[in-house]
């Protein structure tokens, strides 16, 4: 059993979320999201989220690739939740590359998918905005 992870906020769910998600689940036989906690996008990531953690988690645990949410809740929890979960490889999309490449020495593969063009949780806020 190949076991995948990654990480994000995935608040107001949209298609380039899902494309990275099954991309991702194709990498392997068992996907894990690390969902950002409320606190940690607030205090630390500084984004403010439409849906609460709850209701993110229920989201993505009805998507049939993602087999199980657990909350990220620091930077630093990374090596850890590769040794608990036995994660063979590490996926994120291309907006962080680079960034997680020390997680190799945990032994794992690090892949950096290529987000999907033209939409992001921001740019959704921001339109709608402009349309009121
Ligand atoms: N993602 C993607 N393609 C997009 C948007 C997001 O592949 N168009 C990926 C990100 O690279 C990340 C995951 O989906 O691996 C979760 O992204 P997140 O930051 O929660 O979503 P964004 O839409 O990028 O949100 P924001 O605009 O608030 O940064």
């Amino acid at each position: 059993m190949k076991r995948v992870i990654t990480y994000g906020t995935f608040d107001l769910l949209h298609y380039g979320h899902i494309r990275l998600l099954q991309r991702a689940r194709q990498l392997g036989d068992y996907l894990v999201v690390a969902l950002s906690t409320d606190r940690f996008n607030n205090e630390e990531k500084h984004k403010h989220c439409y849906f609460p953690y709850e209701q993110r988690k229920a989201l993505l645990e009805a998507i049939r690739y993602v087999d199980l949410v657990i909350p990220e809740d620091s930077w630093e929890q990374k090596r850890a939740d590769i040794r608990e979960y036995h994660i063979d490889t590490f996926v994120m999309g291309d907006d962080w590359r680079g960034k997680f490449d020390y997680l190799r020495e945990e032994g794992c593969e690090v892949v950096y998918l290529p987000r999907t063009p033209e939409i992001s949780t921001s740019e959704i806020k921001q339109d709608l905005h402009e349309d009121l």
